[in-house]
């Protein structure tokens, strides 16, 4: 199997070829052929405690980046239940369960982690949603599912995650107000929600004209978009729920009742609703560019700025 792998923390991602993995009795073997890429992927990489996680309960051996992949299952394993060679499915890996990452051109998974696909959909649209779709849905419906009337505001609209949340939350008949650069403010108003530019002035005191929310849902960080000024924009029964965690985070997240992070695990259960909302149109993710994966680099690369519109891909 042909996967890009990371050596150590400061050496670009290497295409390498390994045995496949051995199929356990409740695996399913996947052929890949779209994979969504996503920051984490790249934080994994870096010599931080994602890595240092991978190496003491991940699967050993070369450190495959990865989560999001969509493609067809070539084998099934004798207790695998749920799905049949040649099924179309979108899921993601999972390190602690000694899964190797995504980005290769199969991945052995089990069951649960992967939601089936009708033939309408796209591998390529499909493989868009995993992280960055199952994040905001938990944030959106597994804490207190947002519903008509409610008001969810997202700081950092336009990225994967950003834009997966605003579709969800106007699904779900909330209303969303989303923050983002001059140049989204277009994309994201299409998507539905209410834009605040955050390069016309205080993002939070505009956003704050369209509250009290419900929902914030932070995927810049807290030291760009403080805790205690969010907390402040809350209506009374709202929270925060925090996709990347700084040390400073710590304390609320353990001690305030309103402050939450998220971990947007993937599993059937999340994607099977995220696959439904696809089909019907509700989600509609935006491509900005698809690399090869031997060019996993490159796609690093463009998605450490920052200014990523949507989802990048990597196709095997
Ligand atoms: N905890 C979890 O399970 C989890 C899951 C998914 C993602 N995350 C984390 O959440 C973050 C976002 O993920 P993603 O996949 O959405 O990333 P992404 O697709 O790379 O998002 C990039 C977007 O961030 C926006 N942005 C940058 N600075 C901003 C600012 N100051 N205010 C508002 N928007 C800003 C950019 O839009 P503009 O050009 O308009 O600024 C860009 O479109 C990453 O750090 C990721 O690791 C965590």
């Amino acid at each position: 199997m042909k996967v890009a792998t990371s050596r150590s923390a400061d050496s670009p991602l290497s295409i390498v070829t390994l045995p496949s993995r051995p199929l356990g009795a409740g695996d399913v073997r996947v052929r890949v052929r779209a994979i969504g890429v996503n920051p984490v992927d790249w934080k994994m990489r870096g010599g931080g405690p994602l890595r240092f996680a991978h190496r003491f309960i991940g699967p050993g051996g070369p450190l495959v980046v990865g989560v999001d992949f969509a493609g067809e299952v070539v084998e099934v394993g004798p207790r695998a239940e749920g799905l049949s060679v040649g099924d179309r499915v979108v899921g993601g890996t999972d390190f602690s369960r000694r899964q190797l990452g995504s980005y290769a051109d199969e991945v052995v998974v089990r069951p649960d982690q992967c939601a089936k696909l009708p033939d309408s959909v796209s591998f390529e649209r499909a493989a868009c949603l995993p992280v960055a779709a199952v994040t905001p849905w938990i944030t959106l419906t597994e804490r207190r599912r947002v519903g008509p009337g409610s008001k969810v505001l997202i700081l950092g609209a336009a990225g994967g995650v950003g834009l997966s949340g605003i579709s969800l939350a106007k699904m779900l008949g909330a209303t969303p107000v989303g923050v983002c650069s001059t140049r989204n403010v277009e994309l994201v108003t299409k998507h539905g929600a209410i834009a605040v530019d955050y390069t016309k002035g205080d993002a939070l005191d505009e956003a704050k004209k369209h509250g009290p929310y419900d929902v914030i849902l932070n995927v810049v960080g807290s030291d760009v978009y403080p805790l205690k000024r969010c907390l402040a924009m809350l209506a009374p029964k709202g929270f925060v729920d925090l996709a990347v965690v700084l040390p400073r985070d710590v304390l609320s997240i353990l001690f305030s009742p309103r402050v939450y992070s998220v971990l947007g695990r993937v599993t059937r259960a999340r994607l099977e609703p995220l696959v439904d909302a696809l089909v019907k149109g509700h989600l509609d993710p935006i491509i900005e560019e698809k690399y090869s994966l031997d060019d996993a680099e490159k796609a690093h690369q463009r998605s450490q700025t920052g200014k990523v519109v949507g989802k990048l891909l990597l196709i095997p």
